[in-house]
């Protein structure tokens, strides 16, 4: 198989399910991920090891990380907020720690109930507990488009925030735009400034579509040199502490714009449509995704009989 010309990574069972409130099932969760880690994806956002109280639709973490097979190539994430939510991470087995914290003030203290500051005093203790494990420190910026409560983000402070993770051991980093308030000039323009700190292959852009922008932001980052996108499976998504906030890019909506561009994803986008297709009835709603409900372009439909040549 040729090497993937953009990589699409799958966060819905964390970023997806953690805004439902049915519960899911730790075997659905579990039938969800190995699911996807048989479709290509190398990258799933398993669970987060946050408070129950904060997220009670994750408080299985430990149980779905238990139980997950573990499909070589592909790396299992946990989100963690702090040095307990690192400890259990890492005693769960996880592969890679997502922290997360935000470039506004405010929605740091709304989402994580700290500082900015008090976040990174917390991950410097998280980088040194995952020294010598074998794990690796993903460093998210939420809310690095705009933040629902404050506006617009300096974006030289989303340069500092991403060269402080680098400083302490972050390899990965991933900018999020946690309310769907990025356009695609801004984008632009923001990942080129942080691909100047990042290489290209370190980087991840995590869209929401909140406002219909997530696919035109893929592509504007895309053209700016970035290459590793969070999608979610049928569009799922959204941050409980973030007003306003709905669903990630959806996944197979995204591979598939991209497979109609000639770009390979190495994802099996047939079954990646399938398995969004069992989302309604898993979660007693309409899912945002568009291709789930009208097919593929190359799925033709039957010419009508009255257009017969007999
Ligand atoms: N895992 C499990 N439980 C945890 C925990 C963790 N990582 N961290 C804290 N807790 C528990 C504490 O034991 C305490 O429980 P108790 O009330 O039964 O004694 C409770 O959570 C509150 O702990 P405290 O240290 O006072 O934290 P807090 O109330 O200030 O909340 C966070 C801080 C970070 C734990 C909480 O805001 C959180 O989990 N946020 C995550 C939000 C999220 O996932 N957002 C979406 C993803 S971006
Ligand atoms: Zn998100």
């Amino acid at each position: 198989m040729t090497a993937p010309d953009i990589l699409f990574q799958e966060v819905a069972p964390r970023d997806g399910l953690q805004i439902e409130p049915v519960w899911v099932e730790t075997d659905d969760k579990v039938r969800m991920i190995d699911a996807l880690s048989h479709m290509g994806f190398t990258r799933i956002e398993v669970s987060s090891f946050v408070s129950p109280k904060a997220i009670p639709a994750l408080s299985d973490a430990d149980q779905v990380f238990a139980r997950i097979e573990r499909v070589p190539g592909v790396t299992y994430v946990a989100l963690v907020p702090n040095l307990r939510g690192a400890e259990r991470a890492l005693a769960a087995g996880a592969d890679e720690l997502n922290l997360v914290m935000s470039a506004s003030e405010t929605h740091n203290r709304a989402n994580m109930n700290m500082s900015g500051e008090a976040s990174f005093a917390a991950f410097q203790q998280i980088a040194q507990a995952v020294g010598g494990t074998g794990a690796s420190v993903n460093g998210t910026v939420a809310t690095a488009f705009g933040c629902p409560f404050e506006g617009a983000v300096d974006e030289d402070r989303v340069v500092d925030l991403v060269k402080r993770y680098r400083a302490f051991g972050a390899t990965g980093i991933t900018l999020a735009d946690t309310t769907g308030m990025a356009n695609p000039l801004q984008v632009e323009r923001l990942v080129g400034k942080i691909l100047w700190h990042v290489p290209h292959e370190a980087l991840t852009l995590h869209f929401h579509d909140t406002r219909g922008l997530g696919l035109a932001n893929v592509l504007a980052a895309y053209r700016a040199g970035a290459r590793r996108f969070d999608g979610s499976l049928g569009g799922l998504g959204g941050c409980p502490f973030a007003p306003g906030a709905s669903g990630n890019i959806c996944s197979e909506d995204a591979v598939a714009m991209a497979e109609e561009m000639g770009m390979a994803t190495g994802i099996d986008l047939p079954a990646l449509i399938d398995l969004a297709r069992t989302l309604p009835g898993l979660l007693g709603h309409d899912v945002p995704g568009q291709v789930m409900k009208a097919g593929r372009v190359s799925d033709l439909h039957p010419v009508p009989d009255r257009l017969r040549i007999v």
